[in-house]
């Protein structure tokens, strides 16, 4: 029986989810590639870490963080989208021992409080309005085990005029008033919010997505 996208209010992309690895590296200009690698490097892998996806889409980030965990230590990378289709495409190309995904909403995880040592996010947050911002923030904390890490690289306030121009084009052009959330730097007070530590803007990637460090404390 055909697996089923899970209801939320989220923009979700079962529609692009064949042709999304072919063009999310034209919009991003191939460049995502940069600051998948700087969101490695913060998660400071051990073998053994339990790392969950948000909004994994197609699986590239969360195939990236798998290949360094070891199944037989009870290494697992888990990537959840609420589109089915994403999570089909993800199995096919990307499952391994330890590497799963998993058809869910941010907004309501279908895992054990404490449960994972990390939780990464890649351009999902301007996908899903305020009050999903907040729930998935919550749920993110409720999973995450006390000194764990939260990762999240998404849109967030323009640092440069080519930032403002390809974030307020995307805005209108994708009619998503989530983006526009973003844009206003809706991020780190909602992170905060839900109790993570103050978020640590570490880098800034074409002048219109921030990469966020913070912590469950
Ligand atoms: C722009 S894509 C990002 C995919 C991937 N993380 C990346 O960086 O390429 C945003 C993803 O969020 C998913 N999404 C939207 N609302 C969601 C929700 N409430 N819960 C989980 N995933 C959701 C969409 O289906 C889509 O795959």
């Amino acid at each position: 029986m055909p697996e089923i996208s899970v209801p939320t209010r989220g923009r979700t992309l079962d529609h692009a989810a064949k042709v999304y690895d072919l063009l999310e590296p034209l919009f991003l200009l191939g460049k995502q590639a940069e600051y998948d690698h700087d969101i490695l490097r913060l998660l400071e892998l051990k073998e053994n870490d339990r790392v969950l996806d948000l909004g994994c889409g197609t699986g590239v980030l969360t195939r990236m963080i798998a290949e360094r965990l070891d199944a037989h230590k009870g290494g697992i990378s888990i990537g959840i989208d609420a589109a089915a289709q994403m999570i089909k495409v993800a199995r096919k190309k990307r499952e391994t021992p330890t590497c799963r995904f998993e058809i869910a909403a941010a907004e309501n995880l279908p895992f054990e409080n404490g449960s994972f040592n990390s939780i990464v996010s890649s351009l999902f947050f301007h996908h899903v309005p305020i009050d999903l911002k907040k729930k998935a923030l919550t749920e993110a904390y409720r999973v995450l085990k006390p000194g764990g890490r939260l990762i999240i690289a998404d849109m967030h306030t323009p640092s440069t005029f080519m930032g403002w121009l390809v974030s307020h084009i995307s805005r209108y052009f994708f009619m998503q008033p989530q983006i526009g959330e973003n844009i206003r730097g809706v991020m780190p007070t909602v992170i905060r919010e839900a109790d993570f530590t103050a978020p640590e803007p570490v880098a800034t990637y074409f002048g219109y997505i921030t990469l966020f460090l913070s912590r469950k404390p």
